[in-house]
């Protein structure tokens, strides 16, 4: 039986979402698709990225039951995991389907989420014949914020016989892609449905400027609501329906309701949480799922010790929310300081923790961003039930 088959053993139980991830990871553990390792959290091979599969679960089921609640749909952003098993979790939850940056990561994960939104823009020939062949048997959605990129994916959706769904990326904050303007959006979605081989499907955003703390983000969320809203008037003005309104990060998440145009949200870090979310008051420690386990291999300085991974693994990211807290939080010696990264040595400064690890004691630690520390793994470990398992990350790497 192929992987998808065995995924599907788990179907609802009638005990609630946490209960249908559960069962996943039993039939997937049963079906022997991921296999027990024989190594413990205590004997791993380090750096490891270990994730806590009830942590997951409920990270999962909370998201879902908050969608429901408000009638938004959930289209989780992948980049955070990376990987078919979380995204069939996420669609065994009740996604829509899923969101990737790359055409390579919608070739990894269209058979797991069926309708893939791509939230980047794809102008190069590559790129868009990828996504054009898989919108033969997908539903390939693509964000775009320029002619070039409608002109390209209708280029390579003609080619291959296909139609790709497009978006409008209209900016509403953050300042990186997006047109800036209701009638600029208006333009661009007049030419999308004046082009053969694309489809006009709505709207996207991205408020990732949004940092501020969850009680204080109404002004902020209803000048997104306010943006998109012109554009939707200024569109049905002219005939032309946003039927899909795409938008949501995780700092905002739990407020997206508040955006009223929203059909739909693309959380991804939720899914696992890091240090941005939680210093950002965005969880709490006991959500997040993921964790780095390190060897400390050196204290040979003074007030110092050093650990088996570096930029390598936990990437240059600093902590969105606390930019002078260092490269990561040490649960174990919580005074301590992951201060400097060169590619496989992290400097912890010890001089405020009371406490020293000896060396070869394993630590362990919550990256800044979780995102890219697994996009340099070739696998994760889900820990379920006190064993090891491991999980590909099956679009690592993929970035085109
Ligand atoms: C376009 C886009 N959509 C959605 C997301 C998901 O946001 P978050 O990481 O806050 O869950 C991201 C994150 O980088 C993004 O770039």
């Amino acid at each position: 039986m192929v992987l998808m088959d065995l995924l599907q053993v788990s179907t609802k139980c009638g005990h609630g979402v946490s209960c249908i991830l559960t069962k996943m990871i039993e039939s997937l553990i049963q079906s022997e698709i991921i296999k027990q390792s024989p190594y413990t959290e205590a004997d791993v091979p380090t750096p490891a990225l270990v994730i806590d599969a009830a942590v997951v679960s409920r990270n999962v089921s909370r998201m879902a039951d908050y969608v429901k609640k408000h009638g938004i749909g959930l289209r989780p952003h992948s980049k955070t995991h990376k990987s078919r098993v979380f995204g069939k979790m996420q669609m065994l939850a009740g996604a829509i389907g899923l969101t990737v940056a790359k055409a390579g990561e919608a070739e990894g994960l269209a058979s797991v989420g069926q309708d893939i939104l791509m939230a980047y823009p794809a102008v190069d020939p590559a790129r868009c014949q990828k996504l054009a062949e898989l919108a033969r048997q997908y539903t390939i959605r693509v964000a775009v914020d320029s002619v070039n990129a409608v002109e390209a994916l209708a280029a390579a959706a003609v080619t291959k016989q296909s139609t790709i769904g497009l978006l409008v990326d209209v900016e509403v904050g953050m300042g990186r892609t997006g047109v800036g303007s209701a009638s600029a959006a208006l333009a661009l979605a007049q030419k999308i449905t004046s082009t053969k081989g694309v489809r006009l499907d709505g709207i996207m955003c991205y408020p990732g400027h949004i940092w501020l703390p969850v009680d204080q983000q109404v002004q902020a969320l209803l000048a997104v609501s306010e943006k998109l809203q012109e554009v939707i008037d200024l569109w049905a003005a002219n005939g032309l329906q946003a039927k899909i309104v795409s938008g949501g990060s995780t700092p905002t998440a739990y407020n997206s309701h508040l955006v009223k145009p929203y059909t739909e949200i693309r959380a991804g870090t939720y899914i696992f949480n890091d240090l941005n979310t939680l210093r950002g008051g965005y969880c709490a420690m006991e959500d997040c799922a993921a964790r780095i386990v390190c060897t400390v291999v050196s204290n040979a300085i003074k007030d110092q010790v050093v650990v088996d991974g570096g930029t390598k693994t936990f990437t240059s990211d600093l902590c969105i929310p606390a930019r002078e807290s260092g490269h990561g939080y040490l649960l174990e010696y919580p005074q301590a300081k992951l201060s400097r990264l060169s590619e496989e040595h992290g400097q912890v400064e010890m001089v405020l923790s009371e406490r020293r690890p000896k060396i070869g004691e394993r630590v362990t630690i919550i990256p800044n961003h979780i995102c890219p520390c697994v996009n340099l793994q070739n696998a994760v470990w889900l820990k379920a039930s006190g064993a090891l398992y491991q999980i590909n990350v099956d679009t690592r790497g993929m970035l085109s």
